[in-house]
């Protein structure tokens, strides 16, 4: 198979864009998961590879160099959609730096961060490939437009859709005729490959302003409650009526000295349908001790006490698997791993992945909470998005009185290797 056999197989959105893309400088296409933009702006992008001047560097760009492997060379690897022929000709070892493309020489930058700013710094591009563009920093996004010096220079890029205010869309996508760029926007249906049943599933696994974004591919600002869905009839159980335990999987701990730690405790349960439950709840709040501010080492010792003098009267003792702390408290952890029992973790601690998570299993019912987990259930109706930053194009929470539910979110969002399969295939 090669590029004209591959273009047969494209849905006509994919098709429109690859031959729409090549009349401007840069591409872009956004839109919902799964809807097949990175198929073709891939495809786009080898006939560029094929067409590109000798002169200038052909660079792929991502948040990391695992993250352009799994978007996309897991794809370009794949036969079933790039055939052998084309497959053959994509060599790549996974955390090199540079690959080759159809006989072509291709660097590979990860730009996580201001300072990734210096790898493209004074080079000459005259092809680049960007996935998810969104999460680059924008001075990245910047720089890498004005190393397109060469004539025939080209830059295209997938992403999810953002915020409104999002510079990509504030300065690109909607300045598209004054940068010479033209956007696609792409949705599921747009996809000419997929199972089953897979938008449904999809559309169950988002809500709210991920939904938005990520079913609708919509660029939307995340505003007010970060949990609208949260119901205390429906989310809250007595602790007395919790269902039975499977496994007791971690403690989640957030970790403050003159604001509030907070341990919750996440279990999933032995029903038909499993159901994770925030069980217990550990917390030391300062302004509920007269403002009496603890050591880490104390704290520490509070904590480990709590876990000792647990006695779950509905099955056999069980301690957590893991203990799920802030990685920024480093003394705390410390502290902790000086006991045994212990199994310490650093939390997954982006916010906005596991605020999704926390989202998604309360929208489908899947996370209950006992009346024990009191620091919890009183944060969790105040927790609000940030006008400020939405205003700046980002997306972040009001960081006041969150500490319980940042350690129920460590606690889940940390631990979803573990019960994803049980809660989704059930
Ligand atoms: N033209 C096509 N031919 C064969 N398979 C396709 C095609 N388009 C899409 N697919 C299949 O659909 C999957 C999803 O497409 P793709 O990765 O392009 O979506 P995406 O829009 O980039 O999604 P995400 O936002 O999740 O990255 C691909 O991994 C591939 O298996
Ligand atoms: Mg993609």
């Amino acid at each position: 198979m090669d590029l004209d056999a591959i273009l047969k197989q494209v849905s006509k959105a994919q098709l429109l864009s690859i031959v729409d893309s090549a009349s401007k400088k840069i591409a872009v296409w956004f839109g919902s998961v799964s809807a097949g933009k990175t198929v073709a702006s891939l495809i786009a992008f080898l006939i560029a590879v094929r067409l590109a001047p000798r002169k200038g560097l052909i660079i792929i760009v991502g948040k990391t160099l695992a993250t352009i492997y799994a978007n996309v060379f897991v794809l370009l690897q794949d036969r079933d959609i790039f055939g052998a022929k084309i497959s053959s000709q994509v060599i790549y070892t996974p955390g090199a730096t540079s690959a080759i493309i159809l006989g072509r020489e291709v660097l590979l930058i990860g730009a996580n961060n201001a300072e990734s700013v210096g790898k493209i710094q004074g080079k000459t591009v005259v092809l680049a490939y960007v996935d998810e563009a969104v999460l680059l920093p924008e001075a990245f996004w910047n720089m890498l437009v004005s190393r397109l010096r060469v004539d025939g220079a080209r830059l295209l890029a997938t992403m999810n859709p953002a915020s409104m205010n999002h510079w990509m869309r504030k300065e690109w996508i909607l300045k598209a005729a004054q940068k010479n760029l033209i956007a696609f926007h792409f949705t599921m249906k747009d996809n000419p490959r997929l199972p089953a049943g897979y938008e449904a599933d999809m559309e169950a696994a988002y809500t709210g302003v991920f939904y938005d974004r990520m079913i609708k591919g919509e660029w939307t600002n995340a505003a007010g409650a970060v949990y609208p869905m949260w119901d205390e009839k429906r989310h809250v159980i007595r602790f007395e009526d919790m269902p039975r335990i499977a496994q007791v999987l971690a403690d989640g701990i957030d970790f403050g000295v003159s604001n509030a730690s907070a341990a919750l405790r996440v279990g999933i349960t032995r029903e038909e349908r499993p159901r994770l439950v925030l069980m217990d709840e550990w917390r030391y709040d300062p302004r509920d001790h007269h403002g009496a501010t603890l050591a880490p080492s104390d704290q520490a010792a509070m904590y480990r006490a709590w876990l000792r003098e647990q006695h779950t009267p509905y099955e056999a003792f069980q301690t957590p698997t893991y203990n799920i702390v802030d990685p920024a408290a480093l003394a705390f952890t410390a502290e902790l791993r000086k006991f045994d029992e212990i199994t310490v973790q650093g939390a997954h601690n982006k916010v906005l992945p596991g605020i999704a998570t926390v989202s998604r299993l309360l929208a489908n019912d899947r996370l209950i909470v006992t009346d024990r987990c009191k620091g919890f259930t009183t944060e969790v109706t105040e927790y609000r998005w940030d006008p400020k930053a939405t205003a700046e194009g980002e997306d972040d929470v009001i960081k006041e009185d969150d500490h319980s539910l940042d350690a129920a979110r460590y606690g889940i969002h940390t631990t979803r290797s573990m019960w994803q399969y049980d809660l989704e295939a059930a």
